[in-house]
């Protein structure tokens, strides 16, 4: 099976606190419970519910859930995300057994936001045939139809143990309680007061005036919202009183939601893509994510390439110029797998893999320009939020979840306390127009009723020598590679607090630039990556939110950590046997 990457069947797939726990006795099940994510209240509830009797994914539900109230710039109810999950052999027999049908172990709830139906291919674009980047952006228009809370009542019901209501407690305490405002968002509501519709500004810059470090943020409303959902499930959000006033809230706005595109919301449960590494496994995410593959072109091409490790100028020029032709395929070809054709198969072959490695120039470096069709320049992402979770059965989850640019649309449906999504502006408005993160795309990727936006998150597994990684993390373009950067890390023996800590670069075909974290590269590096030919592009900040969980079976290690970048934590807490 090794260099080959199984799929659905019939679909186009064809198709921080670093804890380490080290004990004597090395076992088939982990040590403990870990959990890492992006807010120290959400890592907390996912411990909580875990030591409630739930299991990894009533974690899911509750972090998630938290996240949503605790870190409101990246992620919610209003918005969308994926839930790659694995369940043990245990588990996964007792689904099986109970629902009657094959399930594999590794699943990947995809609770992307879809197009309301009246949306249009050309609705983003001016009487010229221009984007009008606000459009897609910023207000009510911008949102797709959220997809988390189905996700969510999906994980609770169909795979947890403790049951909605519980999972969702946490979350509706520190909305109904209100928690202290850490650095990290008080910056984030800053620097976006003045985008916020009024019901969003009412909750974070009350009297207009922002709410600082250390202030205490309430959202009642949304504690309201979240107790709909608990006690109701699917029904109390995308039926009846809520789903009126949300739809009532956006049209209001100049959306263009209806109830109906409510009532129709689905999760789709979809195989995850798996592709190999040399002794490595990864089960990644497909489309309509294109992160995954991306993992999957840029892994094989170095190995075929003889890839080591990543410690000099040579051995980074290789990465980047795999990540090169691997972002340009993404240009190409992919969006939503149910929408559109996506040659999947040949795209993650070893074949191909060899095709493109061979076309790299271990010397020079390729210009973007060579390779053909048009593409676009990037900017910085700023939001979006990963966690992952490991429980004492071994069960995992690898989740990302988006409202997409820092508090989405800025659009909060009054009375509601959801604030709305603005992934509508991941679809490519026109073949010639980038979005927020300069990524262009193809008709592949266009608008259309119903149709989910590309994205990039790429919550991935990864099994080998070195154990197990559960690793993901917030960046708009940049997060594939900063899943790749991590798992070369985890390959070369890294910890989970190097992983994260890691310096980071990042190339993605168009602008034909590196771009680099400050101390990513040595002077020696861009001296001679300059010299292969590669336009440098030092950055003046960091960027990216890596979550990450690993455990070594054969030495009993389990280890949590958040990224150093933000204000995250990771916790691991031993079982009693050990
Ligand atoms: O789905 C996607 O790829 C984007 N909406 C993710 C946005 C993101 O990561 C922003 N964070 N920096």
């Amino acid at each position: 099976m090794k260099g080959f990457v199984s799929a659905a069947a019939g679909v186009l797939l064809s198709l921080s606190l670093l804890v380490d726990a080290a004990p004597a006795r090395a076992g088939v099940n982990p040590p403990g419970i870990a959990v890492a994510s992006a807010h120290p209240l959400a890592t907390d509830a996912g411990i909580e519910v875990m030591q409630a009797g739930g299991n990894a994914f009533d974690a899911a539900v509750a972090v998630s859930a938290a996240l949503s109230v605790v870190e409101p710039t990246g992620s919610g109810i209003g918005g969308g995300g994926f839930w790659l999950l694995h369940l043990t052999a245990k588990d996964a027999a007792a689904k099986s057994a109970a629902q009657n049908k094959n399930e594999g172990s590794d699943v990947f709830v995809d609770g992307r936001e879809v197009a309301p139906m009246a949306a249009t291919a050309d609705m983003y674009l001016d009487a010229q045939g221009k984007a009008i980047d606000i459009a897609s952006r910023d207000g009510a228009l911008a949102a797709g139809i959220p997809g988390e809370p189905a996700a969510l009542v999906q994980l609770a019901s169909k795979y947890g143990k403790l049951g909605l209501a519980r999972d969702l407690a946490p979350a509706i305490r520190y909305a109904h309680d209100g928690f202290a405002v850490d650095p990290k968002l008080a910056h984030a509501i800053s620097e976006n007061v003045s985008r916020l519709s009024p019901a969003a500004a009412a909750i974070f810059a009350p009297g207009g005036k922002p709410l600082a470090a250390g202030d205490k943020l309430v959202q009642a409303d949304l504690s309201k919202t979240l107790q709909l959902l608990a006690s109701k499930g699917v029904a109390g959000f995308y039926q009846g009183n809520l789903a009126h006033t949300l739809v009532a809230g956006v049209r209001a706005a100049r959306g263009i939601w209806s109830e109906d595109d409510l009532a129709r919301y689905s999760v789709v449960e979809r195989e995850p893509l798996v592709t190999y590494f040399r002794d490595y496994k990864l089960v990644t995410s497909p489309p309509p994510s294109a992160g995954g593959i991306a993992l999957a072109e840029t892994l094989q091409q170095l190995e075929v390439l003889g890839w080591t490790d990543t410690h000099d100028a040579a051995a980074k020029h290789l990465v980047i110029e795999s990540l090169r032709r691997a972002y340009h395929d993404r240009a190409q070809y992919l969006g939503d797998p149910d929408f559109v054709s996506i040659p999947l198969t040949r795209l993650a072959s070893r074949d191909y893999a060899i095709s493109l490695a061979r076309s790299i120039d271990r010397k020079h470096a390729t210009p973007s320009s060579s390779l053909d069709a048009a593409a676009k320049p990037a900017v910085e992402g700023g939001q979006t939020s990963h966690f992952s979770v490991i429980d004492a059965d071994g069960n995992r989850v690898a989740a990302t979840m988006s409202i997409n640019l820092p508090f989405g649309s800025g659009f909060m449906v009054p009375s509601t306390g959801v604030l709305l999504n603005d992934e509508m502006d991941d679809f490519a408005a026109s073949t010639t127009a980038s979005n927020a993160y300069g990524l262009i795309g193809s008709k592949a990727n266009a608008v259309a009723p119903r149709k989910r936006p590309l994205s990039t998150m790429t919550p991935t597994f990864v099994e080998g020598p070195n154990g197990t990684l559960v690793i993901g993390t917030p960046g708009g373009s940049r997060i594939a590679t900063m899943v790749l950067l991590g798992i070369l890390n985890f390959v070369d023996g890294a910890d989970a607090q190097t992983i994260v800590a890691a310096p980071r670069y990042h190339h993605q075909y168009l602008p034909d630039v590196v771009q680099f974290e400050p101390g990513a590269l040595s002077d020696a590096e861009q001296q001679d990556l300059a010299a292969m030919g590669d336009t440098l592009k030092p950055l003046s900040s960091t960027y990216g939110n890596l979550q990450v969980v690993l455990w070594k079976p054969q030495t009993d290690v389990l280890q949590a950590a958040a990224d150093p970048r933000a204000v995250g934590t990771g916790r691991v807490v031993l079982t009693a046997a050990h």
